[in-house]
């Protein structure tokens, strides 16, 4: 991996291919890794970049708040850094969609198009909110163990996790080695970002919205609504996937981020 200092925090990225630019943006406590069969089946065609977020992977950490506009502002930092000056296509899973929430807001004349994976742009309530701040204290006492332990059971589909767990257990180790100041920070942020539910409709940019029917986190249902509220939105889903489908279901989620590419003006 490369690195790059932006606002103040050495980022870590894969930068693959040429062509026009892609953006792949992880989840919650994850890394760039769990890109790596879309890295592969993109760079043929396009230069695919794929972050460690701030906190997370080989990135450096920060302590505190780690906002989700603050992860938006990297991601525009580093594309200015690698010298990207032609719109990207912005591709996020789960906690990577709400920074690219954040990103719509704050960069949107450096978007061609967005790709929403298995995300929500609802805000949490109250009490989520106060579940993730306890949990983030709780991670910074005691370790990424309690944390891994209460996602697991959302994180995939019931057959994949019966039919592939070296799938399973190669992600809880990615998630177990998470600094724990990385993740808590991640965690408050998320506690804290804004709904989006209401801007949905402004959104101008293409957008592909895929989706794991058996999705615990994001569901099809919510996912759904979002497409429909999207003006140029299409909504793959994907049968009989859960919340990580880029990894549990690589070629069809490949396939689909292709096609949509492809179609893009
Ligand atoms: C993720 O997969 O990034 C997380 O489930 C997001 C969240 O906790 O809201």
């Amino acid at each position: 991996m490369k690195t790059q200092t932006v606002n103040g925090a050495e980022l870590a990225y894969v930068d693959a291919g040429a062509g026009r630019p892609v953006v792949l943006v992880h989840g919650f406590p994850l890394d760039h890794s769990m890109w790596n069969a879309q890295i592969d089946a993109l760079s043929e065609d396009y230069r695919v970049i794929a972050p460690d977020l701030r906190g997370f992977g080989r990135s450096g950490v920060s302590e505190g708040t780690v906002t989700m506009q603050q992860f938006a502002d990297d991601l525009a930092g580093l594309l200015c850094a690698l010298q990207v000056d032609e719109p990207v296509v912005l591709c996020g899973l789960s906690m990577g969609g709400y920074v690219a929430w954040q990103f719509w807001r704050q960069h949107g004349w450096r978007l061609r198009g967005l790709i929403l994976c298995d995300t929500r742009a609802v805000s949490d309530t109250p009490e989520a909110a106060a579940a993730r701040r306890e949990m983030a204290q709780r991670v910074l006492r005691e370790g990424p163990a309690p944390l891994v332990a209460q996602m697991m059971p959302r994180l995939f589909a019931p057959s994949t996790a019966q039919d592939q767990p070296e799938l399973v257990e190669s992600l809880r180790g990615v998630m177990l080695k998470t600094d724990p100041r990385g993740i808590a920070a991640a965690a408050r942020g998320m506690a804290e970002r804004p709904e989006m539910v209401s801007q949905l409709n402004q959104i101008e940019c293409p957008a592909l919205v895929i989706v794991g029917e058996l999705d615990a986190i994001s569901t099809a249902e919510e996912m759904r609504a979002i497409a429909r509220a999207i003006p140029h939105a299409r909504l793959v889903e994907i049968a009989g996937c859960g919340h990580m489908s880029p990894l549990e279901r690589p070629a069809e989620v490949s396939a689909a981020m292709r096609e949509f590419l492809g179609g893009l003006a």
